[in-house]
């Protein structure tokens, strides 16, 4: 099949490369020419395991351009431009606005566009008013993938969720899209096929779920920090329960990234414009338990070492998840960057996570007082403090002896609760864990 996908970020390029493994020949659009320049080339923008490989696997049915007219060829549009947030919490939907208009002269009767991006209920049945004269058919389906596995995710995804008009056009669509998926669906991926509003909601739902997931054990930690409880056992003891899982209930310094927090916000405000804000008003806790996270790494280190004027302090993590470059809205980040406001000198280290940082760091003004690096060992040289904010393997596989030797003061701050506290004590560290000592 010909396809087109529109928006080539971080779901939408490995989206584009994965319909290619599938067997479709696909191009991919998007605004920024640097990015498409670079896909072109067969180099991934940004690091996410596998997809080089498969850029460069799938080359001879993969093409990139700017230019929206060459979506003429294709029969079957995907739409996965960004939905950040604005300024009062909404999710701004310029980016798919502008795409759906972009798109319109080139579609033809039969073509079947496929919304990808995360939006505000309501949308897929606004945006039908604009594809459907053409002829075209618009459906909605949301992406589930993890920055980290998004390959993985893609080409076996743990479910396939079809938003689809009522009547013949709903069942057009959805003969379609199972010709797109064929491979998948013949590993008996479950499907469910629902209306707009529903596949719009199983989004922002899922998200929202996972976020109180994450704040219900955050909360949990700072009532074990008062306490003396351990967080990590009480998690283990609760998470034995199948009611409960064990899974998103590591305490920490919360989550981050392009989409668990604005998407939760998204929802509250759209709820709010339907009149229905009370049933979301607990998500607002949830956000507020999320931001405390990062302040109570400022808090523990301030305890720790009085004033963080003068100090120097290491922070190993950038990304707001390992296995990824991507820094949007990073509590490590954030965290890196409170403490340098504070009057400490700050080195942060990741593996991917460093180079787009440094930009953002040069347009805070930080640069004078907060370094990036890829080199995790040279970060703590010489440092009062280190800070694990992200959880990268290479961190929690380090050696604590050969790294309290390097550093000023033995004080390591856990914000992922990831390393094994016995080592680092017994190498001669203060241990502060999030929840835990
Ligand atoms: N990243 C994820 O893990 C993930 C997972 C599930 C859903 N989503 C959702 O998918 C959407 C995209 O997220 P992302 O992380 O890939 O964002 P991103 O910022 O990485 O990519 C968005 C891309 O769209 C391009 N773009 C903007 N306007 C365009 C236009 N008019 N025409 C063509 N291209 C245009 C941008 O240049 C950019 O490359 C969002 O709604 C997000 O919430 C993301």
């Amino acid at each position: 099949m010909k396809i087109s996908v529109i928006g080539c970020g971080y779901l939408g390029a490995v989206h584009a490369a994965s319909m290619a493994e599938l067997g479709h020949e696909v191009i991919g659009i998007d605004v920024d020419p640097a990015r498409i320049e670079s896909l072109q080339q067969g180099i991934a923008p940004f690091h996410e395991p596998g997809f080089d490989a498969l850029l460069k696997k799938n080359a001879s049915r993969l093409t990139f351009t700017t230019d929206m007219s060459v979506a003429a060829h294709a029969n079957v549009h995907f739409v996965a431009v960004g939905t950040p947030q604005a300024a009062d919490g909404s999710a701004d939907m310029t980016y798919v606005n502008s795409a759906i208009e972009g798109l319109v002269p080139y579609l033809s009767e039969s073509d079947l566009v496929v919304g990808k991006s995360t939006v505000p209920v309501g949308t897929a049945e606004r945006l039908s008013a604009h594809v459907t004269p053409t002829g075209a058919v618009l459906m909605w389906n949301p992406e589930f993938l993890r920055e980290g596995f998004a390959v993985e995710d893609t080409l076996s995804p743990d479910r396939l969720v079809y938003g689809v008009p009522e009547g013949a056009d709903g069942d057009t669509a959805t003969a379609v899209l199972d010709e797109v998926y064929a491979a998948i669906l013949a590993k008996d991926t479950p499907r469910l096929v629902m209306n707009f509003a529903t596949a719009e909601l199983v989004k922002v739902a899922a998200n929202s779920f996972l976020a109180t997931k994450i704040s219900f054990i955050n909360a949990m930690a700072e009532i074990a920090d008062v306490t003396g409880a351990n967080v990590t056992q009480l998690a283990d003891a609760i998470g034995y329960d199948t009611r409960i899982g064990r899974r998103f209930l590591n305490a920490g310094i919360g989550f981050g990234g392009g989409c668990l927090p604005k998407d939760i916000r998204g929802f509250v405000a759209r709820a709010e414009e339907l009149g229905v804000g009370d049933a979301l008003s607990f998500l607002k806790d949830v956000d507020d338990i999320n931001m405390r996270r990062r302040t109570r790494v400022v808090d523990v280190l301030t305890e720790e070492l009085g004033s963080l004027d003068g100090k120097t302090i290491a922070v190993w993590g950038i990304s707001f998840k390992p296995d990824s470059d991507d820094i949007r809205d990073s509590p490590a980040l954030d965290i890196a960057e409170s403490l340098a406001c504070s009057g400490a000198t700050v080195v942060s280290a990741d593996p991917e996570g460093w180079k787009p940082a440094q930009a953002r760091v040069e347009r805070a003004g930080l640069s004078a007082s907060l370094t990036t690096t890829d080199n995790h060992r040279a970060a703590v040289t010489g440092a009062d403090a280190l800070v694990v904010a992200t959880e990268w393997k290479v961190f929690q596989e380090e050696d604590a002896t050969a790294i309290g030797a390097l550093m000023a003061q033995k004080l390591v701050v856990d914000g992922r609760n990831c390393l094994d506290a016995n080592s680092w004590k017994e190498a001669g560290f203060r241990y502060r864990g999030m929840g835990r000592t």
